[in-house]
Protein backbone atom coordinates (compact mmCIF):
# COMPACT_ATOMS: atom_id res chain seq x y z
CA UNK A 1 0.00 0.00 0.00
CA UNK A 2 1.39 3.83 -0.69
CA UNK A 3 2.19 5.59 2.27
CA UNK A 4 0.45 8.74 1.25
CA UNK A 5 -3.27 8.53 -0.51
CA UNK A 6 -4.00 9.72 -3.87
CA UNK A 7 -6.01 12.61 -2.52
CA UNK A 8 -2.47 13.87 -0.23
CA UNK A 9 -0.66 13.62 -3.43
CA UNK A 10 -3.36 15.59 -5.57
CA UNK A 11 -3.06 18.55 -2.50
CA UNK A 12 0.71 17.89 -2.34
CA UNK A 13 1.98 18.74 -6.00
CA UNK A 14 -1.71 21.03 -6.72
CA UNK A 15 -1.88 22.38 -3.63
CA UNK A 16 -5.04 24.89 -3.47
CA UNK A 17 -4.90 28.33 -1.85
CA UNK A 18 -1.69 29.25 -1.78
CA UNK A 19 -0.61 32.23 -1.73
CA UNK A 20 -1.20 35.68 0.53
CA UNK A 21 -4.22 37.76 1.38
CA UNK A 22 -2.96 41.81 1.60
CA UNK A 23 -5.81 42.90 3.07
CA UNK A 24 -6.61 39.49 5.29
CA UNK A 25 -8.73 40.32 7.99
CA UNK A 26 -7.07 37.76 10.12
CA UNK A 27 -3.60 35.93 9.96
CA UNK A 28 -2.68 33.13 11.81
CA UNK A 29 0.82 31.76 12.25
CA UNK A 30 2.15 28.33 13.70
CA UNK A 31 5.03 25.90 14.04
CA UNK A 32 6.19 22.89 15.32
CA UNK A 33 9.52 22.98 17.05
CA UNK A 34 10.32 19.79 16.29
CA UNK A 35 10.58 19.66 12.90
CA UNK A 36 10.74 23.59 12.31
CA UNK A 37 7.54 23.24 9.63
CA UNK A 38 5.57 26.63 9.75
CA UNK A 39 2.15 27.65 8.63
CA UNK A 40 0.65 31.11 7.79
CA UNK A 41 -2.81 31.43 7.08
CA UNK A 42 -4.82 34.49 5.81
CA UNK A 43 -8.38 35.12 6.23
CA UNK A 44 -11.04 36.92 4.70
CA UNK A 45 -14.48 37.51 6.70
CA UNK A 46 -17.46 39.26 5.79
CA UNK A 47 -20.33 38.62 8.58
CA UNK A 48 -18.82 35.58 10.15
CA UNK A 49 -18.14 34.41 6.33
CA UNK A 50 -14.74 33.08 5.81
CA UNK A 51 -15.51 34.27 2.10
CA UNK A 52 -11.59 33.59 0.91
CA UNK A 53 -8.73 31.80 2.60
CA UNK A 54 -4.74 31.44 1.62
CA UNK A 55 -2.12 29.83 3.04
CA UNK A 56 1.78 29.47 3.11
CA UNK A 57 3.60 26.52 4.22
CA UNK A 58 7.22 26.31 4.59
CA UNK A 59 7.06 22.01 5.80
CA UNK A 60 6.56 18.84 4.62
CA UNK A 61 4.34 17.06 2.49
CA UNK A 62 1.73 16.32 4.80
CA UNK A 63 1.86 20.17 5.85
CA UNK A 64 1.16 21.68 2.43
CA UNK A 65 -1.43 19.29 2.05
CA UNK A 66 -3.41 19.31 5.06
CA UNK A 67 -3.00 23.12 4.65
CA UNK A 68 -4.49 22.94 0.73
CA UNK A 69 -7.40 20.81 2.18
CA UNK A 70 -8.13 22.62 5.29
CA UNK A 71 -8.50 25.96 3.50
CA UNK A 72 -11.27 23.76 0.86
CA UNK A 73 -12.87 22.68 4.17
CA UNK A 74 -13.34 26.14 5.54
CA UNK A 75 -13.65 28.46 2.62
CA UNK A 76 -16.90 29.92 2.41
CA UNK A 77 -18.12 28.37 6.02
CA UNK A 78 -19.34 30.41 8.90
CA UNK A 79 -16.15 31.09 11.78
CA UNK A 80 -17.89 29.01 13.82
CA UNK A 81 -17.48 26.20 11.57
CA UNK A 82 -13.96 26.77 11.20
CA UNK A 83 -13.37 26.26 14.51
CA UNK A 84 -15.01 22.94 14.98
CA UNK A 85 -12.01 21.94 12.34
CA UNK A 86 -9.91 19.61 13.87
CA UNK A 87 -6.74 17.98 12.50
CA UNK A 88 -8.81 14.34 12.42
CA UNK A 89 -11.36 16.00 10.32
CA UNK A 90 -8.28 17.37 7.81
CA UNK A 91 -6.60 13.90 7.66
CA UNK A 92 -10.00 12.18 7.18
CA UNK A 93 -10.44 14.36 4.23
CA UNK A 94 -7.14 13.66 2.76
CA UNK A 95 -8.08 9.64 2.78
CA UNK A 96 -5.59 9.40 5.84
CA UNK A 97 -2.17 9.76 6.69
CA UNK A 98 0.69 7.92 7.90
CA UNK A 99 0.69 7.97 12.01
CA UNK A 100 3.86 9.49 12.09
CA UNK A 101 2.56 12.80 9.79
CA UNK A 102 -0.70 13.33 11.60
CA UNK A 103 1.17 16.08 13.54
CA UNK A 104 1.10 17.88 10.30
CA UNK A 105 -2.47 17.74 10.10
CA UNK A 106 -2.37 20.02 13.80
CA UNK A 107 -0.46 22.97 12.19
CA UNK A 108 -3.35 23.48 9.95
CA UNK A 109 -6.09 23.15 12.59
CA UNK A 110 -3.99 25.75 14.86
CA UNK A 111 -2.98 28.40 11.84
CA UNK A 112 -7.02 28.42 11.62
CA UNK A 113 -7.58 29.03 15.00
CA UNK A 114 -5.04 31.46 15.63
CA UNK A 115 -6.05 33.72 12.35
CA UNK A 116 -9.35 33.14 13.75
CA UNK A 117 -8.00 34.46 17.47
CA UNK A 118 -6.04 37.48 15.24
CA UNK A 119 -9.55 38.30 13.65
CA UNK A 120 -11.45 38.96 16.88
CA UNK A 121 -8.81 40.57 18.68
CA UNK A 122 -8.19 43.24 16.00
CA UNK A 123 -12.40 43.88 16.04
CA UNK A 124 -12.45 43.58 19.89
CA UNK A 125 -15.00 40.74 19.60
CA UNK A 126 -15.74 38.69 22.64
CA UNK A 127 -14.17 34.80 22.68
CA UNK A 128 -13.37 32.58 25.23
CA UNK A 129 -9.77 32.89 25.73
CA UNK A 130 -9.54 28.68 27.20
CA UNK A 131 -10.20 27.67 23.42
CA UNK A 132 -7.32 29.69 21.76
CA UNK A 133 -3.45 29.26 22.37
CA UNK A 134 -1.58 31.98 24.46
CA UNK A 135 -1.46 35.18 22.88
CA UNK A 136 2.45 35.51 24.16
CA UNK A 137 2.74 32.44 21.81
CA UNK A 138 0.50 33.81 19.43
CA UNK A 139 3.29 33.53 16.60
CA UNK A 140 5.10 30.55 17.69
CA UNK A 141 2.76 28.16 18.62
CA UNK A 142 4.54 25.20 19.38
CA UNK A 143 2.94 21.44 19.29
CA UNK A 144 4.11 19.14 21.04
CA UNK A 145 3.27 15.10 20.01
CA UNK A 146 1.55 13.50 22.98
FE1 LIG B 1 6.84 19.14 10.09
FE2 LIG B 1 5.16 17.68 8.76
S1 LIG B 1 7.17 17.15 9.36
S2 LIG B 1 4.78 19.56 9.71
Amino acid sequence: MALYSEKVMDHFTNPRNVGKIDDADGVGTVGNAKCGDIMKIYLKIENDIIVDVKFNTFGCGSAIASSSMATELIKGKPLADALTLTNKAVAEALDGLPAHKLHCSVLAEEAIRAAIKDYYDRNGIEYDKTKFPDPSDEDEHHFEED
